[in-house]
């Protein structure tokens, strides 16, 4: 007999003779009450075994962990809490789980203990709900773009570019690292390299992607990309996941009420398709948060926080009005800030942006038009001649979720920025090239795909949002 899912179980509208279950056990209580998981949804299928029909000997490898199937009648539930619970008449062991040894047993474990155990950790609650969530919000952004005519790109993970220049990158080679050749100037010869130059893994498809823009109008991007940065923060990952659109004949602003679109899109989706899952993790915030002082738990549940971010367009802000805002904020007054602000210039860090999203404006900010010394060399010069039209959009909880920018279609200024950053020309003709024949206006951002996540499910370290996260000293499954 076929199963049928769980999750199909506990929404049929009549009770049925017949049916057949699998899946894992999270409790068995009393010795008769099976509370059966199979990941279809958060909810559990109560099955009801007939202890005095099963032998003592069955009965006892009914653990947590342990996998079953059981067939039954799906029948009215007795008990509160379900509509409908299997009735079983037929119980199979598919699979023990010492639980001696089983490391997820049905009691609250922290979430440094299972992230050490991430390839267990799914099989729990909160991290059966993040990955389902996970799962809906990347087919939400596929419709979104697929919905608007967006031409889906897969840009090369291995690539001879820097795309911001920021030189925080893996580098690919099979040149032997013990034995590395040299050339006549004694340097590591990449010639003999396997792609016969030097390679990394992509920091950012960006770059390739606009070439793909400067063809087919409107185009985004959804992969892996990779930062050798040192940042051992709640909101890095050397391994991450970037949506990058990109839009020829975009503006600055178009780009803005894109990233802003895009972003209300895909978290009206995610509530419409998880309501279980998303009411799970808001319950769970709030019993996070009940472990911390009043002043730091947040205003808004997660399911308020999520509809204010659709209710309420992003407040618009130019990076010269923040500075002033920081400038004269209490906490840069008070020395709280550990980067005080005192000119125009300065980088903001994660303390200042949050300071804006959650102190200052309560809502989500896209701020722009920042300093051309501070962002990446492909920015449109203003023409102030020293700010770039670029925007960041920051999120309460999160920081920045968003950057992006309207791209210097100018040759001569495009290259002339180059040479002053060292960014070599000859590596990057193919991407002037889109600058030599048809250069037009346009514009495009990238979204870090698991602050999104973290934005969703509400919760606090990115390591908890991807399943398998790599950090600097961890690269663990
Ligand atoms: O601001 P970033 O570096 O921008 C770019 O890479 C541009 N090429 C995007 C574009 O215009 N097409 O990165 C974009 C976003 C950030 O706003 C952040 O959400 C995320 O990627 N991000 C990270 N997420 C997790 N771990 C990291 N180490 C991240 N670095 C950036
Ligand atoms: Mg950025």
């Amino acid at each position: 007999m076929r199963h049928t899912k769980v999750k199909d179980l506990l929404s049929s509208t009549t009770t049925l003779h017949e049916v057949n279950a699998k899946g894992w056990v999270r409790t068995f209580r009393n010795n008769q009450f099976i509370a059966l998981n199979d990941g279809s949804t958060i909810n559990n299928i109560q099955c009801v075994v007939d202890f005095e029909n099963i032998p003592e000997e069955t009965l006892k490898r009914i653990t947590t962990g342990a996998a079953v199937s059981v067939t039954g009648t799906l029948a009215e539930s007795k008990g509160a809490g379900q509509k409908y619970e299997i009735q079983v008449s037929q119980l199979e062991i598919l699979g023990d789980s010492d639980p001696e040894k089983f490391p997820m047993q049905p009691k609250k474990h922290s979430l440094e203990f299972l992230r050490e155990n991430a390839h267990l950790r799914v099989r729990t609650n909160t991290f059966g709900a993040i990955m389902r969530v996970r799962s809906v919000l990347s087919f939400a952004v596929h419709s979104y773009f697929q919905q608007k005519g967006f031409v889906y790109v897969n840009t090369p993970i291995i690539t001879g570019a820097d795309a911001e220049g920021a030189g925080e990158m893996f580098q690919v080679t099979s040149l032997p690292i013990e034995n590395l050749p040299k050339n006549e100037e004694g340097k590591i010869d990449y010639k003999k390299d396997f792609f016969g130059k030097h390679t990394n893994l992509t920091v950012s498809g960006q770059l390739e992607g606009e070439t793909f823009a400067m063809a087919l109008g409107q185009i985004y991007t959804f992969g892996p990309t990779f930062r050798a940065e040192n940042s051992n923060t709640s909101r890095h990952l050397a391994e991450f996941w970037m949506i990058e659109p990109e839009v020829a004949f975009n503006d600055l602003d178009a780009n803005m009420d894109l990233a802003e679109d895009f972003i209300q899109y895909v978290i009206k989706y995610a509530m419409d398709k998880c309501p279980d899952d998303l009411k799970f993790l808001e319950s769970r915030l709030l019993e996070e948060e009940k472990s911390k002082p009043q002043a730091e738990r947040s205003e808004m549940s997660l399911l308020e926080k999520l509809n204010f971010v659709l209710e309420n367009n992003f407040k618009r802000v130019s990076y010269t009005e923040a500075i002033d805002i920081l400038r004269d904020s209490t906490p840069n007054k008070k020395k709280k800030f550990q980067y005080i602000i005192n000119e125009w210039g300065a980088d903001l860090q994660s303390e200042h942006e949050r300071y804006l999203v959650e102190k200052h404006f309560k809502c989500p900010v896209i701020l722009f038009d920042y300093p051309a010394k501070i962002k990446a060399f492909y920015m449109r010069l203003n023409e102030d001649g020293k700010t770039v039209r670029a925007m960041d959009i920051l999120f309460p909880g999160i920081g920045e979720i968003v950057g992006g920018s309207q791209r210097e279609e100018r040759f001569d200024v495009l290259v002339e920025k180059m040479k002053v950053l060292g960014i070599d020309e000859e590596e990057l003709w193919w991407y002037l090239d889109t600058r030599r024949f048809g250069s037009a206006v346009h514009s495009g951002f990238g979204l870090g795909f698991e602050r999104l996540v973290l934005f969703v499910t509400g919760m606090t370290n990115i390591r908890d949002v991807i399943p398998f996260p790599r950090t600097p000293g961890n690269a663990e499954f």
